[in-house]
């Protein structure tokens, strides 16, 4: 049977551990890409990681490079190029520097990998998406962001350590933009099946949803450099899992939504179902009055960030 490939282009901190996570996990050859100013470090990181590899026992290549040849062919591109927050700012103020990097990254990329699935995590997220997804010119199913996955992680890791529970046990949905306004739905979130509700008090649940919106700049203010890597490369590679082992996983991702929830064409966290297809499935799920108007207001920011986009 034929290896994958996965490329993951940007070499920084998410970059390099998707790499190290994918690797780990077999997922297929890895190829690490960064920008020719810094020609070595992704090649360097590569060698590291495929040194380690007879310690951790993964049998995949992994290479790095300054140019996208090497990526040709590719069945998942994963674009975490661009740059990151530091403390004090959010989200989008990156839109600007990281829609020229997202698009000059993206022309790229396709130009040697026409049949592939573009895995976005650059931020702004859901106006970075909307971007490859412009300027690839792929079908919208084979474009998807990565925020919902991570941003579940994050509530799901405080339920778990509130109750005192496995991690394992907790299922949860959130949707919306990735941003402070992403819109948590306690409803569907179950331990063990039991709906939360039955097992957690309200302002309990409130204060775990305040945190896990807050959760990108927690990390942002301890690190004071920069932003999070572990649990978004892990929640990328998750992604990449679904699309290459074709699993059909249901995952909260930013996904292109038209009629769906009333969208009108944009990229919006939604739960789909990922598979080898890229987004085979949108699942509507039904949204109480309150809860729809959480959804519309993140919306309506995610259309606000692309209205200052030129494309
Ligand atoms: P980083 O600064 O460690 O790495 C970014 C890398 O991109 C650098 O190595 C840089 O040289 C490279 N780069 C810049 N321009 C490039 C280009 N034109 N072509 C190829 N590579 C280029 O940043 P980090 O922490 O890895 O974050 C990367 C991006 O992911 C940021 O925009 C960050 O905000 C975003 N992010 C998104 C998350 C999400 O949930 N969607 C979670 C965490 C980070
Ligand atoms: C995060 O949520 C910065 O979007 C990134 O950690």
């Amino acid at each position: 049977m034929k290896r994958s490939k996965i490329s993951i282009i940007g070499a920084g901190n998410v970059g390099a551990t998707a790499a190290h996570w994918a690797a780990s996990k077999e997922l297929g050859d890895v190829v690490l890409v960064d920008i020719p100013q810094i020609d070595g470090v992704p090649q360097g990181k590569a060698l590291d990681l495929a040194e380690a590899a007879p310690v951790e026992g993964y049998d995949c290549r992994i290479t790095g490079a300054t140019t996208y040849e090497p990526t040709a062919d590719s069945d998942v591109v994963i674009i975490t190029a661009g740059l990151a927050r530091k403390p004090g700012m959010s989200r989008d103020d990156l839109l600007l520097k990281n829609t020229e990097i997202v698009r000059s990254v993206t022309e790229q990329v396709v130009r040697v990998s026409p049949n592939a699935v573009l895995l976005v995590v650059s931020n702004p997220l859901d106006a970075m998406v909307y971007v490859t997804h412009k300027v690839s010119g792929f079908p919208a199913k084979r474009v998807v962001g990565m925020a919902g996955v991570l941003d579940t992680a994050r509530y799901r890791s405080f339920i778990a350590a509130e109750l005192n529970v496995s991690v394992e046990d907790i299922q949860a949905l959130l949707m919306g933009g990735h941003g402070d306004d992403m819109v948590p739905l306690p409803r569907y979130t179950s331990v063990g099946g039991i709906p939360l509700p039955e097992l957690m008090a309200t302002e309990k649940i409130e204060a775990i949803v305040k945190r896990t919106r807050n959760g990108g700049a927690e990390i942002v203010n301890l690190l004071k450099t920069g932003s999070a890597y572990y649990a978004p490369a892990a929640s990328a590679v998750q992604m990449a899992e679904a699309i290459i082992r074709d699993k059909k996983r249901v995952l909260p991702c930013a996904a292109y939504c038209d009629r769906e929830y009333g969208v009108g064409g944009y990229f919006v966290g939604v739960p789909v179902k990922l598979g080898s297809g890229g987004v085979e499935n949108i699942l509507e799920v039904h949204l109480t009055a309150e809860e729809k108007k959480l959804f519309d207001a993140s919306v309506n920011h995610v259309k606000d960030l692309i209205k200052t986009i030129r494309l």
